[in-house]
């Protein structure tokens, strides 16, 4: 079985994901990571002048961590410029082509929860459940100053110039599937979150 959760930045879909998958015993596939990934090695190859073929790029978990080259990279993929710079690659079809492909693979035998923009519409448009995970922009800031430390106003812009580069680029923009069920999240309890998802997954599964 999949369960898809796509949606905005700062809706809350890694940690809600990643507790309905340990819910349910499912595995979690974070796809941000992935591009996040080949956004740090194209500032790395750049500082380097050497870059590597995408296609060559190691890209792996293990656990909660993730490793680029076999190296463990989950901090350094989370500062603000490798998220900028994630939102730049995520825009080029050949690198949407590659990571999608491995997604595909990576998720075709098992059961998952993965968490990315397009799992439900394009990755895995079978998926049997699909939730678009949505909150207010403010709240979406907040949560994302409160990881960072910096103030709500810097998340804010940050994060409406995200949205609209992920909603408005030509190759898979972020949109819900027409089939997707929308879970808003603003002033929702953490855990009522989680619970309202494992229903609907106990609801497909009857
Ligand atoms: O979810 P995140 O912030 O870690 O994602 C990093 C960037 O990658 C973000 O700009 C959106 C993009 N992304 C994407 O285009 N498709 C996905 N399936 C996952 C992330």
């Amino acid at each position: 079985m999949l369960v898809a959760i796509d949606g905005p930045v700062g809706a809350g879909k890694s940690t809600v994901a990643r507790a309905v998958a340990q819910h349910l015993g499912f595995t979690y596939l974070d796809t941000g990571a992935m591009y996040r990934c080949v956004a740090l090695a194209a500032i790395e190859d750049r500082a380097a002048d050497h870059p590597r073929p995408l296609e060559r790029l190691h890209i792996d978990f293990e656990g909660e961590r993730v490793l680029l080259d076999h190296m463990d990279v989950s901090d350094a993929i989370r500062t603000p410029d490798v998220s900028n710079e994630a939102s730049r690659v995520a825009a080029d079809p050949v690198v949407r082509e590659q990571l999608v492909d491995r997604q595909r693979r990576l998720t075709a035998r098992g059961d998952w929860v993965a968490e990315g923009r397009d799992i439900g519409t394009v990755v895995r448009p079978d998926a049997e459940l699909k939730v678009f995970l949505t909150a207010a922009d403010e709240e979406r800031a907040a949560r994302r100053a409160a990881q960072t430390g910096r103030s709500v106003e810097e998340e804010l812009a940050d994060l409406r110039e995200r949205d609209e580069r992920d909603r408005t680029r030509d190759a898979s923009p972020l949109r819900r599937a027409d089939d997707a069920v929308e879970v808003d999240t603003t002033g929702l309890p953490f855990d009522e979150v989680v619970r309202r998802i494992a229903a609907l997954v106990a609801e497909r599964r009857a």
